[in-house]
């Protein structure tokens, strides 16, 4: 299957997109873990994402497109892909149609994922990473790790991401509004939309998502 996710900061995506990546068994691709790789590794990509990214605002498209791009043609993505976070405005989203069309494959489903604003702003403020590896993320409140500041599946070191700054949020959020929201429009011109909420424990909205995916709806 080939699914993009999208839902504003903090909905659950990146949560989500391991569980179901995991069951569909293909790769989640996620350009906001791409980039913080590249950060921690210290390349010129990173370097630029870095300034973009701690204010909140989209990296430039040039960039962006091209790393999802070279991402896609990995051999692991052949059969299909989960992009999280990835297109993120409209003219990403053509350009993802190019690619596609280019190979001659298509969308299955863009799976959007509902949260309100005052749920995102907890999940955000409380939401700690692991520093060895991007997918281990736990939450002060609703899933603390055992031990304050410890990887239960890892042992790293857990962090507060330099961009979940309540001022930071406030503009990733209003980015949400203004330039990526226009893509589930887009999307649902081409009948690809499934939207559920994103609400509730987190092993009901992946079995919420697996329903949604199956039906279409
Ligand atoms: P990115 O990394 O994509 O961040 P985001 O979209 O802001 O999304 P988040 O990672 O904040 O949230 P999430 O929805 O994944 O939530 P999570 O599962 O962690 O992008 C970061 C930046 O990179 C962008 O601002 C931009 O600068 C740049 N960028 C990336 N892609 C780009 C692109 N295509 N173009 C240009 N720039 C780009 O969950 C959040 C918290 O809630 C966690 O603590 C989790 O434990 C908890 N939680 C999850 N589900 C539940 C639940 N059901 N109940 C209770 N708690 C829950
Ligand atoms: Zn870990």
């Amino acid at each position: 299957m080939r699914i993009v996710l999208v839902g504003p900061p903090g909905a659950g995506k990146g949560t989500q997109a391991t569980r179901l990546a995991e069951k569909l068994r293909i790769p989640h691709i996620s350009t906001g873990d791409l980039f913080r790789a590249n950060i921690s590794r210290q390349t010129e990509l990173g370097k630029l994402a870095k300034s973009y990214m701690d204010a909140g605002n989209l990296v430039p498209d040039e960039v962006t497109i091209a790393m999802a791009k070279d991402r896609m043609e990995q051999p692991d993505a052949e059969g299909g892909f989960l992009l999280d976070g990835f297109p993120r405005n409209v003219s990403q989203a053509e350009a993802l149609d190019e690619l596609l069309q280019t190979e001659g494959i298509k969308l299955d489903a863009v799976l959007d994922l509902e949260a309100p604003e005052d749920e995102v702003v907890k999940r955000i403020a409380g939401r700690r990473v692991c520093r060895k590896d991007s997918a281990h993320v736990f939450h002060v409140t609703y899933s603390p790790p055992k031990q304050e500041g410890v990887c239960d599946a890892c042992g790293g070191e857990l962090y507060q991401r330099d961009d979940d700054s309540e001022e930071t949020v406030r503009t990733r959020l209003e980015v949400y509004h203004t330039q990526t929201e226009p893509i589930i429009g887009y999307y649902r011109a081409q009948g690809l939309v499934v939207t559920i909420s994103a609400m509730g424990p987190v092993d009901e909205v992946t079995g919420r998502a697996l329903e949604a995916l199956k039906s279409g709806k």
